[in-house]
């Protein structure tokens, strides 16, 4: 179950820069593509004619062909020609609210009428010249709230990631979490420790001694229907830690936009955006491939734990202080869960009275 009334982030503009992109979100086979003009089209991958999805077909000058017998569909789901027939009464498809904002292709997968711009996830850092941005895309094949869990509870990092960003003082910090709204957030504070590898060369590329002890956070925040933004970071020990003066720590933003594909597979936008060398392409590339590294040790395990669960559905599990963030979260997607279906209840009662 996810919440189909919101912005999710569908695919990164690279991706649909040569031909269109057949993927499925939150259940729906969707075809991704610019249109006339290059804005951003999102239609149903299904041909009004026999169905081929429209992924595999070609745009020519804003329109989109399909590949099995060149019907061209615009941007809107109508049919605007077809060799050698009359398309007047060919069913229109589905169209999906879909806008380029913040580096990213974002799709509405439910009620178009609700969809409204202004609800994207804001993100203060991406026009920021101040600040760089890299990141990548996994297909992982596990429910998305199981990501949502991996990323509201970073204890799992001494086990998973040893060698990169896991230490054993993680274990000893015991995290707290807090709900605002519809916020859930989880911090866990670690002091005067030794930088684990990562942060190591983190502090070098900010010229800064990676020898001394130092004070690190991570800071988790959950919103709906699936983002996770963790600000983490280390500072020279003593200088105040998460506040301390910019020329005494490296810090980032871990970006996470978990869009659902199906029940048990998400397509994961991972990345990090950092406010200290961005005009340094060659650091934004070594950070990216730590991470894709770090974040593809989380695949395996997630994979494997689904199987699992869909092999003993019935087999309960504990939930222990560790887990706050990621229960947490699952209610407030329980909340935002219930009023959808109940908007969209009250909406069927009332339709035939308004028909009548
Ligand atoms: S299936 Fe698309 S044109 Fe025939
Ligand atoms: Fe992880």
């Amino acid at each position: 179950m996810f919440p189909k009334n919101a912005w999710y982030v569908a695919c990164t503009p690279d991706e649909i820069e040569h031909k269109p992109l057949g993927r499925k979100i939150c259940g729906e086979p969707v075809v991704f593509y610019r249109g006339p003009e290059g804005a951003i089209a999102a239609l149903e991958d299904f041909c009004p004619h026999r169905g081929a999805p429209l992924s595999l077909g070609r745009v020519i000058d804003g329109k989109l062909v399909c590949g099995y017998h060149g019907l061209e569909m615009g941007c809107d789901g109508k049919t605007i020609a077809m060799p050698g027939q009359r398309v007047r009464g060919f069913p229109p498809i589905r169209r999906y609210p879909a806008v380029e904002r913040h580096g990213f292709v974002w799709v509405w997968p439910g009620d178009p009428a609700q969809a409204d711009p202004a609800k994207i996830h804001a993100l203060h850092w991406a026009q920021d010249p101040a600040w760089a941005y890299g990141g990548g895309l996994y297909h992982i094949a596990c429910d998305y709230r199981l990501m949502i869990d991996n990323l509201m509870d970073l204890t799992h990092e001494t086990y998973v990631h040893a060698d990169s960003i896991g230490q054993k003082e993680i274990d000893e910090a015991a995290p707290t979490t807090r709900v605002e709204g519809d916020e859930v957030i989880t911090s866990r504070f670690m002091d005067n420790i030794s930088a684990p590898p990562f942060w190591k060369m983190a502090l070098r590329s900010n010229h800064l001694p990676d020898d001394q002890p130092v004070d690190r956070w991570q800071i988790c925040h959950f919103t709906p229907p699936s983002h996770v933004m963790i600000e983490v970071g280390v500072a020279l020990a003593g200088k105040g830690g998460y506040h301390a003066a910019a020329e005494h720590k490296a810090s980032s933003i871990v970006v996470d936009f978990i869009t659902p594909e199906t029940e048990t597979s998400i397509w994961y936008f991972w990345g990090m955006a950092r406010n200290f060398k961005p005009d340094d392409p060659a650091l934004t590339a070594a950070i990216r491939e730590g991470q894709g590294k770090i974040f593809s040790e989380d695949l395996e395990m997630l994979e494997r734990q689904q199987r699992n669960l869909l092999q003993w559905p019935g087999r309960n599990l504990l939930k222990l202080n560790i887990d706050a963030g990621g229960v947490q979260s699952r209610r407030v997607l329980e909340r935002v869960l219930a009023a959808e279906q109940g908007a969209a209840a009250g909406g069927r009662d009332v339709a035939p009275e308004a028909a009548a």
